[in-house]
């Protein structure tokens, strides 16, 4: 048996800009999705998980096809998922299921894929399934740390940071990437000339906080900046908005959504007094977890 597994992320700035070619910022965090694979005699592929990661099966047999078709081989394969953090609540589960698989696969069958080629095929898992997606999640489940985005030109960069103290909250329902981006794609349709500069603008945030993370500054401010963009582009929600300004006002330094929003989860810069941010995030009703920022990416943990 082989398993591998790769980190969930968290997008600390540019998220939605980054669709229309602006860069981003994300972090793989310290919780991590395995994928465990063994061979079978016949050539099905079997999925089995506890019940909440069935969001993850089309992507896991996905990837699984796609790792056949890029090493020219197939087989028969058990598969079973196990996670670290909640699926489909937008800390990037189908990138992380996605490369873990791959990762997997190839080695049971006696294959090394580089981790150039693994973020890749993890995107073409994700576009396949998705019919869309940048390649902001793949990159970091794939490399880990924090990376600079540029997807115009494709290219990922990893910042060096000190550890970036974070409480993630979660509003125990995802909202659906695809249709919070499409939402973004109309808006910007009807207003153009209103919702380009804001785009813009939130890939200015994002230039700025690479330089404010390299000199090791605060963020907070920054953040606070991104989310009233994105509520600007319609993808916040009352919840989010609740837990944002609740752990504002408990200490954390900035707050903001992260991912696609419309539900899912809202990360706070929290240096100080975590616990505080963390039991009025569960005071609301959310889940709430403190996070650190995991260096490494994809990895073989046995096989
Ligand atoms: C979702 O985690 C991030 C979005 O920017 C979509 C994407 O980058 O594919 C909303």
């Amino acid at each position: 048996m082989v398993t591998a597994s790769a980190p969930g992320k968290v997008i600390l700035f540019g998220e939605h800009a980054v669709v229309y070619g602006e860069p981003a910022i994300a972090a793989a965090i310290d919780k991590r999705i395995f994928v465990s694979i063994e061979g079978r005699s016949d050539d099905e592929i079997i999925i089995t998980s506890s019940h909440e990661l069935r969001d993850g099966y089309p992507y896991v047999k996905a990837a699984a096809e796609l790792t056949f078709e890029y090493l020219g081989n197939r087989q028969g394969l058990d598969i079973s998922i196990d996670a670290e953090f909640p699926p489909a609540s937008g800390l990037g589960s189908s990138a992380a299921v996605s490369v873990a698989t791959i990762l997997a696969t190839a080695t049971l069958l006696g294959r090394e894929v580089g981790l150039k080629d693994l973020a890749r095929l993890g995107h073409q898992v994700e576009k396949r399934v998705q019919g869309s997606a940048s390649i902001t999640d793949s990159s970091v489940t794939t490399f880990g740390g924090v990376l600079f985005i540029k997807p115009r030109l494709e290219i990922t960069e990893k910042i060096k940071t000190a550890n970036i103290p974070l409480v993630v909250g979660y509003t125990g329902k995802g909202g659906s990437t695809k249709e919070l981006v499409n939402n973004v794609r109309m808006l910007r349709d009807s207003y153009p000339e209103v919702v380009d500069p804001i785009i813009h603008t939130i890939g200015g945030i994002t230039l700025a906080a690479k330089k404010t993370l390299k000199e090791e500054e605060d963020i907070g401010g920054l953040m606070n900046i991104n989310h009233g963009l994105l509520e600007a582009l319609g993808v916040g929600t009352a919840r989010l908005s609740q837990y944002v300004y609740s752990a504002r006002k408990a200490g954390a330094l900035g707050a903001k959504i992260t991912g696609a929003g419309g539900g899912g989860c809202m990360i706070a810069y929290v240096p100080q007094n975590q616990d505080e941010v963390v039991s009025v995030i569960e005071g609301l009703g959310g889940l709430a977890m403190k996070v650190s920022i995991e260096s490494e990416g994809a990895r073989i943990e046995r096989g």
